[in-house]
């Protein structure tokens, strides 16, 4: 089940807001992201009837193409990749606003045009002289595109518009290029105007992590050092790298993964409650939660992180060769494919209690969970009768597939004798709301257009996830690949990654 959408139901039926007129101009317009996930987004937002009246698209890209073949491709994609069927009018009427800029990224006359064409636009569709620049590029280019945008002019509004900037993924290799990518787009936008992108945040499991903790009285007092043993988050993938060889090989599974998912998975686990639910407040409050991750020494690296590449294996049912094997990855390859390790929130709630993390490619599953272990009952009260221990309490919220949350808990078995089992309390979303298809990308392009950043990252929050794994990509470069594990494709993972819980008698979850 996809839950993205219930968001877009629920937004028709308490009539959101419709955005500002305005022009979305995309960067890369003719790649993956804008086919796979940005029109359709755009798509489903028609049909939610949350696109202004005075919208435009503005592909931008290398290719020579006119407006008439720019459509004609677009209409291609969105019947391809649409997440539900396609309903002929509202795809007429999205591909009619489709207009195309030819050009070099790094060219300043592409600009130019796209400036004269955002201009005619801005009087025969009514876009207002609103823009939102979406940058769906290759990271190289993120800098370059947003200092030819102010070169131009275009990233300055005039009075009464605005303009925004959107990035994806990834921002940065590491600390020292995320923060001079930040400077660079901040000499061109304001901060304000920047909408760093996370799709986990455009989840609807990811969002409903701060709902269940702070809309509900019975979590928050027990959510803390007091109640609380262990945290573990899991974001296990069974997809390998397929053709993303060549790129991956130079990022590996902590660049991909953890600085931006899993830390804003933790981020909103272990975050203060704010004092509003708004984009200041609510950011504050992640920010300070990473910062208080304890910075990992070289030794600590050793000991409490874990890296390993999968190795030949069977995965669903059929062998995959080993990720060394995978087209544009060096044969002699040190790049992780998983990574595992512990953390301490060094702060008065989380004081003593371990966060494992771990997440890796070509794994048995795809399961992406935040398992919180409460601290056990004392046993004294059993201790005569046939039970040897009590199982600790479990809440685990499911991000996805599967989305939902159960509680673990001890019931008595029926019987004349006490004995105890573990059972499980648990809720579906699908159970209790309807899920539209979506892509994920809908609540963000919605949330852009209508300037709520909450669900962006700052510049400072970007640094600060850079900063807590900068050390480790330190201690690996000096290490040189010895400590890499190897584990079999379509297993749990490096059986290494179990020594990070044993010191403390605990174990991962299986994940299968
Ligand atoms: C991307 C990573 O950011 O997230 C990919 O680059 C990864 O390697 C993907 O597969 C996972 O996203 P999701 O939404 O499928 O969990």
């Amino acid at each position: 089940m996809d839950v993205a959408a219930p968001s877009l139901a629920a937004a028709a039926r308490h009539k959101l807001r419709v955005p500002d007129p305005c022009a979305f101009v995309i960067f890369g317009a003719a790649g993956d992201l804008t086919k796979r996930l940005l029109l359709p987004a755009l798509y489903n937002l028609a049909v939610g009837r949350l696109l202004p009246d005075g919208f435009a698209i503005v592909g931008v890209a290398r290719a020579d193409m006119s407006d008439d073949t720019f459509r004609k491709q677009m209409a291609d994609a969105l019947r391809q990749f649409a997440t539900d069927g396609v309903d002929p009018r509202t795809l007429d009427d999205l591909i009619g606003r489709c207009h195309y800029v030819r050009g070099d990224f790094d060219d300043a006359a592409t600009y130019q045009r796209l400036k004269a064409r955002l201009g005619e636009l801005a009087r025969s569709a009514g876009t207002g002289g609103n823009c939102m620049f979406y940058l769906a590029t290759p990271p190289d280019l993120f800098g370059p595109v947003a200092c030819h945008l102010g070169d131009a002019g275009l990233a300055a509004a005039p009075k009464g518009a605005w303009r925004r900037l959107v990035v994806e993924k990834p921002f940065g290799f590491d600390l020292q290029s995320a923060c001079a990518l930040n400077k660079e787009l901040l000499g061109c936008f304001g901060e304000d105007q920047i909408f760093r992108i996370d799709h986990y945040l455009g989840k609807e499991t990811v969002q409903n992590i701060m709902v269940l903790r702070f809309a509900n009285g019975i979590f928050e007092p027990i959510w803390n050092r007091d109640h609380i043993d262990h945290v573990q988050i899991t974001v296990a993938e069974t997809v390998s790298v397929e053709n993303r060889g060549k790129l991956y090989d130079h990022t590996g599974a902590l660049r991909d993964m953890v600085p931006n998912h899993l830390f804003q998975l933790l981020a909103l686990t272990a975050m203060e409650p704010p004092s509003r639910f708004d984009a200041g407040a609510v950011r504050s409050e992640k920010l300070k939660a990473l910062d208080a991750i304890r910075p990992l020494r070289a030794a600590d690296v050793a000991a409490d992180v874990v890296r390993g590449q999968y190795a030949a294996g069977r995965l669903k049912g059929k062998m995959l060769p080993a990720y060394r094997e995978a087209p544009g990855v060096a044969r002699d390859s040190v790049t992780e494919t998983y990574v595992a390790m512990q953390l301490a929130v060094d702060n008065w709630r989380w004081a003593g209690v371990p966060f494992y993390l771990r997440t890796g490619k070509a794994l048995a599953v795809r399961k992406t969970e935040i398992a919180v272990k409460f601290r056990s009952a004392p046993l004294a009260l059993f201790r005569d009768m046939p039970v040897d221990s009590l199982a600790q309490n479990l809440l685990v919220l499911r991000i996805q597939p599967d989305e939902g949350a159960a509680l673990h808990f001890n019931a008595k078995i029926p019987g004349p004798e006490v004995r105890i089992e573990n059972v499980r309390m648990n809720f579906k979303y699908g159970d209790y709301f309807d899920a539209a298809p979506s892509t994920g990308y809908e609540t963000l392009i919605y949330d852009c257009m209508i300037g709520d950043p909450m669900l962006f990252q700052r510049a400072v929050d970007i640094e600060a996830g850079w900063r807590v794994v900068d050390p480790i990509l330190n201690a690996w470069r000096n290490s040189g690949g010895r400590d890499l594990c190897s584990y079999a494709a379509g297993s749990e993972g490096p059986t290494h990654a179990q020594d990070l819980l044993a010191d403390g008698g605990r174990q991962w979850r299986a994940i299968a």
